[in-house]
């Protein structure tokens, strides 16, 4: 018998190298956070560069800054020679808390405490086609909106001038504009329009716990004499009304189908003749996942955190709303995020 034949393994056709980098997200992901938790970006901001001044700077062992910060410098997002360590470009832009252009807050959002409870069950999930957690997306004023709210800034501040831009033109055109934004958050969408447009006003609607967090935004931003408050549950109370413009931001894709067109009938139902819808949403275009990933492991996200909630293609807004008595959507690219506005007209 040929033994070494037996114990031969041919070399498979590709590199395992990929799938090891999937595996290894987990870590990555553990790294970044707990380097943005210490506030190991900060230091190196403030010129800090000797593993000692960065330990003692951040309250932290000098071991375990040494073995984090050299797992930095591996992911490429800290700098390292001679002993010192500086930030990468990266870092510099992104990762430091007093930068405008801040994204830190992102690790509350993707990676917050509900994620590292729901993905190990996300198996779970998958069997049971939605949520498997008592506590999720749709628990009235659940706490991860609370720190949903100030996180996004980074990402939505951007989108929210970007989409104030496409509507400024036609919002002009209406004195006294007044505005509802649903499921507000931050809020910035709609507030970022008023500071563009004198007369409007707008009402914010949000649950209760998350409008506290909105207030701070809008006297931030001196706004507080053309806002009001609706709080609860966007399905039950009265919108009041009628508007001149709706903004519905990365709303619809925590519902079924048939919710949203529920939610879609209700917001038609609020704008006046000729009011505008403006939702902001991530929106796969058609393409293969492969060449367009992001929606379709934003669905994953929905499917651990929501009952019934996806990115929807294009195609299903556009039957959505013209069930729910809207005309032609019109269609803009986000900016920052890999989001779509879609525009779309009360028919009558
Ligand atoms: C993904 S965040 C979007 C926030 C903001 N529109 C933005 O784009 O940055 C979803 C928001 O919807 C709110 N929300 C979720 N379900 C709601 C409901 N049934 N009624 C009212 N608000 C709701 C949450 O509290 C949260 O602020």
């Amino acid at each position: 018998m040929d033994t070494e034949a037996q114990t031969t393994v041919e070399a498979p056709p590709v590199s395992p190298e990929p799938l090891m980098q999937m595996i290894q997200g987990l870590q990555v992901t553990a790294i970044v956070q707990a380097a943005v938790q210490l506030g190991i970006f900060d230091r190196l901001a403030e010129g800090k560069n000797q593993i000692g001044s960065i330990a003692s700077g951040v309250a932290a062992d000098e071991r375990g800054t040494r073995i984090l910060l050299n797992a930095l410098a591996a992911l490429g997002i800290v700098e390292t020679s001679d002993g010192t360590y500086a930030l990468s470009p990266l870092a510099d832009a992104f990762l430091v808390s007093s930068r405008p252009t801040y994204l830190g807050g992102m690790l509350n959002i993707m990676a917050g405490r509900w994620a590292w409870a729901a993905y190990p069950r996300l198996a779970d999930a998958v069997r049971a086609g939605g949520t498997i957690l008592e506590e999720h997306a749709e628990t009235p004023g659940h706490e991860f909106w609370e720190a949903f709210a100030p996180s996004s800034v980074g990402v939505a501040m951007p989108a929210a001038n970007a989409l104030a831009e496409i509507l400024g033109p036609w919002a002009a055109e209406h004195d006294g504009l007044e505005v509802l934004d649903i499921a507000c958050g931050s809020g910035l969408y709609s507030l970022a329009l008023l500071a563009q447009q004198p007369s409007a006003k707008t009402t914010l609607l949000d649950w209760a716990n998350v409008l506290e967090l909105t207030r701070a935004n809008v006297e931030k931003m001196s706004l507080t004499e053309r806002t009001s408050y609706i709080e609860g549950d966007v399905f039950e109370v009265p919108l009041g009304g009628p508007y001149d413009l709706v903004f519905a931001s990365h709303i619809f894709h925590h519902f079924s189908e048939e919710r949203c067109l529920e939610l879609l009938r209700r917001l038609h139902d609020t704008l006046k003749p000729g009011g505008r819808l403006a939702i902001n949403d991530f929106v796969p275009s058609g393409s293969r996942p492969a060449d367009e990933p992001f929606p379709f492991l934003f669905s994953v996200i929905m499917l651990t955190w929501t009952r019934e909630g996806e990115a929807y293609p294009l195609s299903t807004y556009e039957r959505l709303l013209a069930e729910a008595g809207f005309g032609r959507v019109e269609v803009h690219p986000s900016i920052g995020m890999p989001s779509s506005f879609m525009i779309a007209e009360r028919n009558d």
